[in-house]
């Protein structure tokens, strides 16, 4: 099987670039943090899919759930000519979306962008030898920072699953999102899975599940940056912390380290000092409510055509139209 053509947005060097600024400015904060996207090399992305698997992780049997009872539905509305995803990683639920499109026959091309080159040459290669005449190009590239290259119209729809832009913090989200709309013409589509809000009850057992393999996910990112920046994080020292922060409405994720320690990150030429109990915070998990949601679409200039919910209203699928700038 041959793998379809990479468009490569973030090389090497871009990649070292950005981490290496990233890290130093994270690291040196007052309140230290990482950014999430360096969770995902090879074995991130990985235990990502093991995530997804674990009973703890309602987000992702529920939004395929939705997706599965909404596919027809979305091919309908939106006769995509070209399906482009963000954060495709595997895209293992995108493939119900493949299946409602190419029975109207309406899509032409598939267009995955994550950060993660593993990811996408591997859900590629299954995805062209699975759909025959389908066009498949797939694009290393930074979603907040590379949308520009995405291909032109008409006719396409852009998909963001998995309760990923709920890892934007609010600013990230309202940039991103008329970044979306500045690229896409009015009528053209935004298919996004937002995890909505619920008890922490439900919600933080799905960050912190029992066989710890959200930890081991979570503590991956030391690992990228020990093997990237010839750092020396010790993985035993920090222990995984998920917190729901009720005013937020977000599932924060952090590092705290057990023990102080005194770690020298080599490529940077720089000594951080952690005390014991000391935390890094690597990600936030934003939930959502119909309203506030469909504020901030319209706000960067999308119409909320459909909400879809499962039937216990854990997560949400929002279908959203590019409104013409007024
Ligand atoms: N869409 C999949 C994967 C979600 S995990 C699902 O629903 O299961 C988040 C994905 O986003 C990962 O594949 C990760 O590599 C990618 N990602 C994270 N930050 C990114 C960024 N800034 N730009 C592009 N992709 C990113
Ligand atoms: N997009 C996923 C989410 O917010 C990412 C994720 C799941 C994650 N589990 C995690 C990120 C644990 C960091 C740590 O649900």
């Amino acid at each position: 099987m041959n793998a379809p053509a990479l468009e490569v947005h973030l090389d090497d060097d871009d990649l070292d670039r950005t981490l290496r600024s990233d890290v130093l400015t994270g690291l040196t904060a007052d309140r230290k943090w990482l950014p999430p996207k360096w969770f995902y090399d090879a074995r991130g992305s990985e235990l990502f899919e093991q995530i997804t698997e674990l009973d703890e992780y309602y987000p992702s049997r529920t939004e395929r759930q939705i997706l599965t009872d909404r596919a027809g539905d979305i091919a309908r509305h939106t006769r995509a000519r070209t399906l482009i995803e963000l954060g495709s990683g595997y895209s293992t639920k995108t493939r119900l979306l493949l299946d409602a499109l190419t029975a109207q026959r309406t899509l032409e091309a598939f267009v995955p962008m994550d950060v993660s080159p593993t990811a996408l040459t591997a859900a590629a290669t299954r995805i062209t030898a699975d759909y025959p005449g389908l066009r498949v190009h797939n694009i290393v590239g930074d979603l907040t920072r590379h949308l520009k290259h995405l291909p032109d119209g008409g006719s396409r729809t852009i998909a963001f699953l998995g309760g990923t832009i709920g890892n934007l913090v609010p600013a990230e989200r309202a940039a991103f999102l008329a970044d979306v709309r500045s690229v896409l013409e009015a009528g053209e589509h935004l298919l996004v899975g937002t995890d909505l809000v619920k008890s922490p009850r439900v919600v933080v057992p799905a960050y912190d599940d029992a066989d710890g393999v959200t930890a081991d996910f979570n503590r991956n990112v030391l690992r990228v940056l020990n093997r990237s920046l010839g750092a020396d994080f010790d993985l035993d020292g920090f222990a995984h912390v998920a917190l729901w922060d009720a005013d937020q409405e977000w599932v924060e994720m952090r590092l705290r380290a057990r023990w102080p320690m005194r770690v020298h990150v080599r490529a940077l030429d720089l000594v951080v000092d952690f005390a014991a109990g000391e935390e890094v915070r690597t990600e936030v998990s934003a939930k959502f409510r119909r309203e506030g949601f469909e504020r901030e679409l319209a706000e960067a200039g999308f119409a909320l055509d459909r909400w879809w919910t499962d039937k216990d209203g854990l997560f949400a699928v929002s279908l959203a139209r590019a409104v013409p700038a007024s």
